[in-house]
This record gives C-alpha cells, sequence and structure tokens, in this order.
C-alpha cells in the first residue's frame, strides 16, 4: 500500500471510530440542564417567546435528566451531572463478563433487571405514540441516550441465548450503606438465570423491553396520528430484535417458573407474582418488532389461557399496571396492535377481544368504582398496591387511559373526554393540585420534595446512616426530575428522608412521567396551558408538615402501636425519654408531697 492510500485509510478509520464512538443522535450544545427550583414558579408568559411551553419541556427534560443522575459505571463526557462519578465499574468481574453500566435501580446502588427493563419498556412504548412531544421540546437526542445507556447494559447482560443477568449487587451489603457513589461496597456478585435455573418472567420481560425499543428504533407508531420520533436506526432495531427473539425462546423454551425461584436474592425487593403476564406482553411486542402474527397468535393464547381477563375486566379484581403486573398493558397494547396493525392479528384465537377488555378496564379504572378509589383529595388509590408508592400505580393508569383514548377511541366519544379528563386529573394532582400543594417531582418548584430517599443524592457519610433524617441538615445534591413514591391513603406527605415508601426515588416510578409529558407537548391544545405547578405561586403557600408521622413500611410511628423502624425507634426513643422524665419528675414531686404530708402528719 503507497503512503498516500495508507494515510487515507488510517483516517477513513479514524471516522469510523469517531462514528462509532458517537453514533447516537448528537446531543445539544450547549447542553439542557435543569432550571433551579423556583422556575417552576413562574407563569410561562414571563419566560420569552417558545416554539413549545417551557414548562412542559422543561418537565420532560428533567424527567430524562433524572435517569442520567442514575446511571451506573464509567460516565462519558457528554455526562450532564456534575457531581457524579464513575462507579461500579468492575461489575461482572466475578463472572469474567463486563457488566458495567446501566442504572441504579432507586434510592440504592443495585441494578435490578427486571424493574429496569420494565421501565425501558415503558418509555419506548410512549415514545412511539407521542414521539412528537421528545421532538418539539428538542429532547430526543437524550431520549436516545438515555434508552441506549439501558439498553446496551441489557446486551451485556443477556450474553448467551439463555443467561440473563438478573441483579448485580449484594442486597444486604447495600442496604446498610448510605453514602455517595464513591465508596459503593463491594463485593458485588452478579445473578443470572439460566437454562438449568429459568425466570419465565424475567426473561420475557427483558424481551418485551428489547421488542418495545426495536420496533421504536425501527420507526414504528402505534396510532395513525402519531409521527416516528426521529431515532430511527436499523441496524441497533435488528441488534435489539435478536436479543428479543432469543429471549422470548429461552421464557417459553424453558421449565416455567417465576425468576425469584432461581435467584432467591431478587425476592427481597421485587419477586413477581406470576409469569403469564409477561409473557403475552413479551408475545405482543414481539409481533410489533418482528412483524410475526405468530408471536401475536402465542400472546392471544396465553391470555385466554392464563385467564388474564380476570384480572382486566372483573370490576373489584381489576389488577393494576406496574413492574409485577401487566395484564392491563396487554389489553391497551393488544387493542392498539390489533386496530394499527390487522393483519397481525388474523390467525390469533378469535375469542380474545382486547379492545373490549381495555374498554372495561378503563371504565372501571376512571371512574374509581372497582378496587381502585379516588382519595378524599383526588389520586387514584388502590388498598395494598398503593400502600408503598401511591403515585405509581395512578401514573401507570393514567399512561394507559392516554394510550387507549389517543388511539382506540374517537375524539367526538364521551369516553375519550373522560379518559383523557381522568388522566390529566391524575397528572395534575402529581403536579401540585393536591392537598399538600406539593409537586411530587424533585426540583420542579420551590414547593417540590427536598428529602428524597436517595444515598446518591444525599451527600451524607456513610456513619450517617443512624441520623439519616437530620445529618446533612439539607440534601446536597438537588435529584431534578424524580418523582418521590407518594403521600399516604390520606393525602399526606411528610418529606422525611428515611421514608422510603413516600420519599424514593425510582427508574420505574419515573418512566410514566416520560410518556405523559411528552402527550402534553405532543397534544398542542394541553401544551398551551401551563402544568399545574405554576398555579402555585412561591411565596403564597407554606410548606405544612403533616402533624405526627407517617404510618408504613418505613417508619410505623405513625402507627400508633406494633413494632418501630429505625427512625421509629429514634423517635420513640426521645418520646420515651421524655415520657420517663415526665413521669420520673411527678415521682418525685409526689413522693415530696407525701413526705410533706407524712412530716405534717407527724407534726400534727
Ligand atoms: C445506529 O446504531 C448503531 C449501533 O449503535 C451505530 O453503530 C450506528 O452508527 C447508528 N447509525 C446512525 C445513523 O446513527
Ligand atoms: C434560580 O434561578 C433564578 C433564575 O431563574 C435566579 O434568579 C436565582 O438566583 C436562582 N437561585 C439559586 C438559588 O440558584
Ligand atoms: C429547540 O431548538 C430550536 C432550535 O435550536 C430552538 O429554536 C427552540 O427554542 C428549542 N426549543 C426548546 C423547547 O428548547
Ligand atoms: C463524586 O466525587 C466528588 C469528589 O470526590 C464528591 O464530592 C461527590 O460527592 C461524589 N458524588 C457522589 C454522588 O457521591
Ligand atoms: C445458573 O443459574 C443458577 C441460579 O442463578 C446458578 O446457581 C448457576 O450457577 C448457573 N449456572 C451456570 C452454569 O452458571
Ligand atoms: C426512520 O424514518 C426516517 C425518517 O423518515 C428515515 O430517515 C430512517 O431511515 C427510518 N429508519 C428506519 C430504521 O426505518
Ligand atoms: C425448544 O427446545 C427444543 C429442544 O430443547 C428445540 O429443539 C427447539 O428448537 C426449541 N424451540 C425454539 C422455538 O427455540
Ligand atoms: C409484515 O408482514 C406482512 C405479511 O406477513 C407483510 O405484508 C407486511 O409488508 C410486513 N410489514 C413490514 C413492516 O415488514
Ligand atoms: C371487539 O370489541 C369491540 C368493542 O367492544 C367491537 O367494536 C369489535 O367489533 C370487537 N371485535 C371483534 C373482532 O369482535
Ligand atoms: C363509556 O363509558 C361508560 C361509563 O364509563 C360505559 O358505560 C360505556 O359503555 C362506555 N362506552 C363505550 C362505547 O364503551
Ligand atoms: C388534546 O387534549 C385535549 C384536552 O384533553 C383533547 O380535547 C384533544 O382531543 C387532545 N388532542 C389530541 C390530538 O390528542
Amino acid at each position: 500500500m503507497s503512503a498516500p492510500w495508507r494515510l487515507l485509510s488510517i483516517a477513513v478509520a479514524v471516522i469510523q471510530l469517531g462514528c462509532t464512538v458517537y453514533a447516537q443522535a448528537a446531543l445539544p450544545n450547549p447542553p439542557y440542564l435543569p432550571p433551579n427550583a423556583s422556575f417552576g414558579a413562574q407563569p410561562v408568559s414571563s419566560l420569552g417567546p417558545s416554539s413549545v411551553n417551557l414548562h412542559w419541556s422543561t418537565s420532560l427534560g428533567n424527567a430524562l435528566w433524572f435517569y442520567e443522575a442514575q446511571r451506573s459505571g464509567n460516565l462519558p463526557s457528554t455526562n450532564r451531572v456534575s457531581w457524579r462519578n464513575n462507579s461500579a465499574s468492575n461489575d461482572g468481574q466475578d463472572v469474567s463478563l463486563d457488566l458495567s453500566g446501566g442504572y441504579y435501580d432507586a434510592g440504592d446502588y443495585i441494578k435490578y433487571t427486571y424493574p429496569m427493563s420494565f421501565s425501558l419498556m415503558s418509555v419506548c412504548w410512549g415514545a412511539m405514540n407521542f414521539g412528537q412531544g421528545y421532538e418539539a421540546s428538542n429532547q430526543t437526542a437524550y431520549l436516545d441516550d438515555m434508552l441506549r445507556w439501558g439498553l446496551d447494559w441489557l446486551v451485556k447482560a443477556h450474553p448467551s441465548p439463555n443467561t440473563l443477568f438478573v441483579q448485580v449487587g449484594d442486597a444486604d451489603l447495600d442496604n446498610a450503606y448510605w453514602g455517595g457513589d464513591e465508596g459503593i461496597p463491594t463485593p458485588r456478585p452478579s445473578y443470572q438465570i439460566n437454562a438449568t435455573q429459568p425466570g419465565t418472567d424475567a426473561a420475557a420481560q427483558a424481551s418485551a423491553a428489547f421488542s418495545a425499543c426495536s420496533a421504536l428504533y425501527a420507526n414504528r407508531t402505534l396510532s395513525a396520528s402519531s409521527k416516528a420520533v426521529s431515532l430511527g436506526n436499523a441496524s441497533y432495531a435488528s441488534t435489539l430484535l435478536t436479543h428479543a427473539q432469543q429471549l422470548y425462546t429461552f421464557a417459553t423454551n424453558t421449565t416455567q417458573q417465576t425468576y425469584q425461584k432461581a435467584v432467591p436474592s431478587v425476592g427481597q425487593a421485587y419477586a413477581s407474582s406470576g409469569y403469564e403476564d409477561e409473557l403475552a406482553l413479551a408475545g405482543l411486542f414481539l409481533a410489533l418488532a418482528g412483524n410475526s402474527s405468530d408471536a401475536y397468535a402465542q400472546a392471544a393464547d396465553s391470555y385466554s389461557q392464563s385467564h388474564l381477563a380476570d384480572q382486566v375486566v372483573k370490576e373489584g379484581d381489576e389488577q393494576v399496571f406496574n413492574w409485577d403486573s401487566k395484564a392491563p398493558g396487554v389489553a391497551v397494547l393488544g387493542a392498539q396492535l390489533s386496530k394499527a396493525y390487522p393483519s397481525l392479528a388474523t390467525s390469533a384465537n378469535s375469542d380474545v377481544n382486547w379492545t373490549q377488555d381495555a374498554q372495561s378496564y378503563m371504565n372501571i379504572v376512571s371512574t374509581g368504582r372497582g378496587r381502585g378509589q379516588l382519595t378524599d383529595g383526588g389520586l387514584l388509590y388502590y388498598p395494598g398496591d398503593s400502600d408503598e408508592a401511591s403515585l405509581n400505580p395512578a401514573l401507570n393508569a393514567a399512561v394507559l387511559a392516554t394510550h387507549f383514548a389517543t388511539s382506540i377511541l374517537s375524539p367526538s366519544s364521551l369516553n375519550y373526554t373522560q379518559l383523557l379528563t381522568f388522566a390529566q386529573n391524575q397528572l395534575d394532582y402529581v403536579l401540585g393540585n393536591n392537598p399538600m400543594t406539593m409537586p411530587y417531582i424533585v426540583g420542579m418548584h420551590p414547593n417540590s420534595p427536598v428529602n428524597p430517599h436517595s444515598a446518591i443524592a444525599t451527600g451524607a457519610s456513610p456513619e450517617d446512616i443512624a441520623n439519616i433524617d437530620t445529618v446533612p441538615a439539607q440534601e446536597q445534591y438537588v435529584l431534578y426530575g424524580g418523582v418521590v413514591g407518594g403521600p399516604d391513603k390520606n393525602d399526606q406527605f411528610w418529606d422525611l428522608r428515611s421514608d422510603w415508601v413516600q420519599g424514593e426515588v425510582a427508574l420505574d416510578y419515573n418512566a410514566p412521567l416520560l410518556t405523559l409529558f411528552a402527550y402534553a407537548i405532543a397534544n398542542q391544545t394541553l401544551a398551551t396551558q401551563d402544568p399545574w405547578y405554576t398555579r402555585l405561586e412561591a411565596g403564597s403557600y407554606q410548606r405544612v408538615r403533616p402533624a405526627g408521622f407517617p404510618c408504613d413500611a418505613a417508619v410505623e410511628v405513625g402507627c400508633g402501636s406494633g413494632h418501630f423502624s429505625r427512625v421509629g425507634k429514634i423517635v420513640m426513643g426521645v418520646i420515651v425519654g421524655v415520657v420517663s422524665l415526665v413521669v420520673v419528675g411527678l415521682a418525685a414531686f409526689w413522693m415530696f408531697l407525701e413526705h410533706r404530708r407524712r412530716r405534717g402528719s407527724k407534726a400534727q
């Protein structure tokens, strides 16, 4: 090879290298950064002209930024979270694999594949329908970045057709650690499912994430009115589809059991209640991504054989839609596919009518006449499911209602308006239309929570775990865009750092927000109105802490009786101390009086 040719080939190689490194859509320069919380108290009219409401685009931008703050592994030069460091870079060493990357699950430093893949699936599903929202707010590149950070890790976690890593990190070690990202405890073991110890639900859920996102990268949409978001990439879509197909085969073609049977460790945080719903959902998304009427027919068969409709249409037995429970999502997605891609449905079991089931579900849920009822403040609340992280079932129901109304119903029908109003009411509640006048998203507004349960944001030293609520006095970093668990059934919220039930953030809690914000922006009518929190003017309300204490699985001091959690014990210790002092004092006073009385009587 002559010298000029060699130079040219080196140049080409360098350019190719550049292309692989910067494969995804170019990130905006300067980058989008969350404004401080005072921004949320300014009416949009004061913010200057913009093609899209700056409050809605900020909401979407912050909700995506939250995921960047949750990143694990070595951070790229484009990292926007100035206070984050490289962390857990050796994950996978115990199994001689690179399992670095991905996202920390919640307020902790564990990586859990099951809820992480549910979150990715949920976001890709929403972006297929409301991609214009990401486009109009210049957030598509961040969506791409957020998805790839999760999907590229999921690819690493699936190193061979019948192996999927479902957890990295030791939950006991991690629960005992409360500090920054530089001191994360080791060892961090990697836990897998495989052909001898399968996990049907986890394999099917990961498959569904790969399929849903493959379909998004293949420019698929879910209704006539939606346009593909501009991150289409045929080669990436095809890589994701391969993993989706392999995982679907793994789930359907090995012994079927819940994944905590194989990996008991995941049961502490994310035990699955069954795998039939994941199988049906994985089949539907695979049908969409792979244009496969076989997968569609299999989904209909598993829906029918497992009686999943009972969890959807039986008033009073209807289930929530979340990381564990997916039957209502199967019905809504099935309705969307049978309308948008009727050719997929030709060979399917004709007893299954997902449109009808989804309509029944939405009627039950949106009128609060089933198991889920509205709190006095208006939050859809399911006794049991909503007792931890109450906002999540409501936000996921709002997402399903929005999907169903916009892709299935006619805008002139009564049900269309009814469902969109229901969805908007739930979102408004989260954005501040609630008895606490609190937008439950960190850093959005001066009245947002300031004590999310997040080790990464707290700025505490590990020894501060005993004083989690008071040290440091103020959380060091603002975890912009993270929605917290939410209030109790009486609409009360304490903003107490130790209260992981109310105050924790998590990958799956944020996922529905992305879809609801993208929809609000994509819907040009909604986008002309400010989000609810702008009505809470700065200074015109007070941050009110409810009287007493919470009564939940984290802080039981408000329960009146029973056993106490760590903080409960501290608080009770103080109360017991004060009471003892009073008792001792009264006793001393009584003895003093008695002494005087006796002395007096003696003297008489
Ligand atoms: C598509 O994605 C692949 C895999 O990440 C990447 O190598 C390629 O550069 C991307 N293509 C475009 C046009 O972005
Ligand atoms: C927050 O941002 C506003 C402008 O939007 C600025 O005036 C104010 O000083 C900032 N506050 C803090 C604490 O950074
Ligand atoms: C999006 O980018 C365009 C072009 O740079 C700009 O005019 C517009 O104001 C941006 N919109 C938002 C919401 O950032
Ligand atoms: C990242 O490292 C810096 C410098 O050591 C430290 O101040 C900061 O708190 C770390 N961030 C986290 C999230 O622990
Ligand atoms: C298969 O998974 C089980 C459960 O996680 C594990 O104990 C076993 O070592 C795995 N098998 C192989 C060959 O890695
Ligand atoms: C997605 O659509 C865009 C714009 O129409 C097109 O340029 C791109 O090639 C498409 N990608 C795929 C994978 O179909
Ligand atoms: C299922 O497993 C059997 C034997 O283990 C194999 O022959 C068959 O090809 C597999 N089916 C699929 C769809 O992968
Ligand atoms: C899907 O498959 C059907 C028939 O099997 C075919 O007519 C259609 O063109 C395919 N669609 C795509 C997007 O490949
Ligand atoms: C399914 O139910 C919907 C609404 O209830 C109805 O309009 C539709 O005809 C049904 N589809 C089939 C294939 O029976
Ligand atoms: C609309 O909703 C009402 C009550 O929520 C329900 O009774 C009715 O069947 C729904 N309409 C259709 C066409 O499904
Ligand atoms: C936008 O939202 C309004 C109010 O909910 C609704 O009336 C309208 O039909 C929606 N439009 C679209 C395109 O979704």
